[in-house]
């Protein structure tokens, strides 16, 4: 579904993805994981096509994003929906007028028809389809971010869901309905999904697959348990206090059998 090939990028003099290659089958969930300014959300950008490569190819669904026009990027995105880490909701539609409006754009649905479609993706998100009167300022984070995971699959019936930080600054029981949310997509809808996170504990609870990147490269690509015992001097300064047993005391190696 998704592959980069010995990928450069620069902006302007600097260097900041230093030959990437990896790919991520359909149906994958995978985790992508580093310090702060290592490349995550560049890596996002690249598949999005809102960066284009300096060298090396971007593979999405098949299509290689190199040289191809504005239009025909857009069509590719259609396949792609992208959750901001600040939801990026807009402010002054209600809830149900930002879930639906890809269908209130771009369908001939009837009004009745679309609330019903909203309504199903509020409860498939686990959240009360009454608060689709409410304006996004109303919520709380976490609710503001599960509308925005809503709208990314409503919006598209998406066959990738990118994720940029989605739990962070949540408390437990928010990150929990979040990563429940990817843990159901993940299950009844065969969608391939990747997650940049700083939260290791997110990460092992819903990733099959770890990409570590560091400095704008690749240091790591394993499953968890590779992982928790890697050597990398990086890998083992980034886990922490978190290894095996914490894993195993939170049930995290179980779950997505890492
Ligand atoms: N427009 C830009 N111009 C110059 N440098 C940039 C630009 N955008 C990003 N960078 C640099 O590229 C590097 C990677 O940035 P990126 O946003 O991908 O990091 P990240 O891993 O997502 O970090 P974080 O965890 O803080 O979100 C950083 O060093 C950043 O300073
Ligand atoms: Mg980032």
């Amino acid at each position: 579904m998704i592959s980069l090939s010995n990928v450069q990028f620069y902006i302007d003099e600097h260097h900041i993805i230093k030959g990437i290659t990896f790919a991520i089958g359909e149906g994958e969930t995978v985790a992508v994981i580093g310090q702060s300014g290592s490349g995550k959300s560049t890596i996002l950008k690249l598949i999005l096509g809102l960066y284009e490569p300096t060298s090396g190819d971007v593979v999405v669904d098949g299509i290689n994003l190199g040289h191809l026009s504005e239009r025909d990027l857009r069509q590719i995105r259609k396949r792609i929906g992208m959750v901001f880490q600040d939801g990026a909701l807009f402010d002054s539609l209600t809830v149900g007028e930002n879930v639906g409006y890809y269908l209130l754009e771009h369908s001939k649905l009837k009004l009745t028809d679309i609330d019903g479609e909203v309504v199903n993706m509020l409860e498939f998100v686990g959240l009360d389809p009454l608060i689709r009167d409410r304006l996004p300022d109303e919520l709380s984070g976490g609710m503001q971010r599960r509308v925005a995971i809503a709208r990314a699959l409503m919006s598209t019936k998406p066959r990738i869901m990118l994720y940029d930080e989605p739990t962070t600054g949540l408390d437990p029981q928010a990150t929990k309905r979040i990563t429940d949310i990817m843990l159901r997509i993940r299950e009844q809808r065969n969608v391939t999904q990747v997650i940049v996170t700083h939260q290791i504990a997110d990460a092992f609870r819903v990733a099959d697959r770890f990409i570590m990147v560091e400095d704008g490269r690749i240091v790591f690509d394993g499953s968890g348990k590779e992982l928790l015992s890697a050597s990398h001097e990086s890998i083992i300064s980034f886990l922490g206090p978190f290894n095996t047993a914490v894993a195993k005391h939170c049930e995290l190696l179980e779950e997505t059998g890492n």
